[in-house]
């Protein structure tokens, strides 16, 4: 096993019959995907929901016979298992890099423990230090956000595929990716600044969500917890 894979058999031990779990986006999260869908298939495993972050996972989930459900069904999550792109040592977290941001928000604030798989590559001093802070922009005037992350102190683009066309989400809104040359020094200051800009729809730090996080290392999988539990919503 990768260390991606240890980091996902250990969220699978939370896992227990009659859950609704919020499944999130990624290559981490597929590793947890593929083995929930076995124990599922097996009927280890019965009466599990699963509520998707992205297409790509609801499509993925569906494949194993999970059955897919919806927030305005079952708005309490018992638990929700994502990656993530960066955790800092208070463990927020820059998410989004898989494009899926804004599903993921709106999915895990729903989650009662919200459980986030990574291996030790993601763990940083400082959010912004090891990649971009991803951004969901509306496309209308979009190039006028894009000025605007700049002059906020980072280096922002339009997400580009790799054929120059403009990388559309799920949502079918744009993204930006952003660039701090010295990790983001203030991320609950930048989390608010961001959330109050008309068109910029949403951002991937993810401040004071994650309940634990299990770290794959090679000497073995850690998890460190939050010391407060989320309520849910
Ligand atoms: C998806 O939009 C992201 O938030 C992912 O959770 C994140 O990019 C981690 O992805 P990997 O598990 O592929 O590293």
């Amino acid at each position: 096993m990768n260390l991606k894979e240890r980091a996902a058999a250990k969220a699978l031990t939370y896992i227990k019959s009659g859950m609704v779990l919020g499944l999130g986006t990624g290559s981490t999260t597929a590793y947890f995907v593929d083995m929930l869908g076995e124990k599922v298939s097996s009927g280890e495993l019965t009466d599990i929901l699963g509520i998707p972050t992205s297409k790509e996972t609801a499509e993925h989930a569906a494949k194993w016979g999970i059955e897919i459900t919806t927030l305005s069904k079952h708005p309490r999550i018992d638990i929700a298992i994502d990656g993530a792109d960066e955790v800092d040592p208070t463990l927020n977290l820059i998410k989004g890099l898989g494009r899926a941001l804004l599903r993921e928000k709106i999915v895990e604030i729903h989650a009662e423990k919200f459980i986030v798989i990574v291996d030790a590559s993601k763990m940083v001093s400082r959010l912004g230090t090891r990649d971009a802070l991803p951004i969901e922009i509306l496309p209308f005037e979009a190039e006028a956000h894009i000025h605007w992350l700049n002059a906020l102190g980072c280096r922002a683009e339009l997400w580009l595929e790799d054929d120059g066309s403009l990388a559309i989400t799920d949502n079918g809104n744009y993204l930006s990716k952003c660039w701090f040359e010295e990790g983001i020094p203030d991320a609950y200051n930048l989390a608010q600044k961001l959330s109050t800009r008309p068109g910029i729809i949403e951002h991937g730090l993810f401040l004071d969500m994650a309940t634990e996080i299990i770290i794959a290392k090679e000497g073995g999988v850690e998890v460190q917890k939050r010391k407060k539990t989320n309520s849910g919503v």
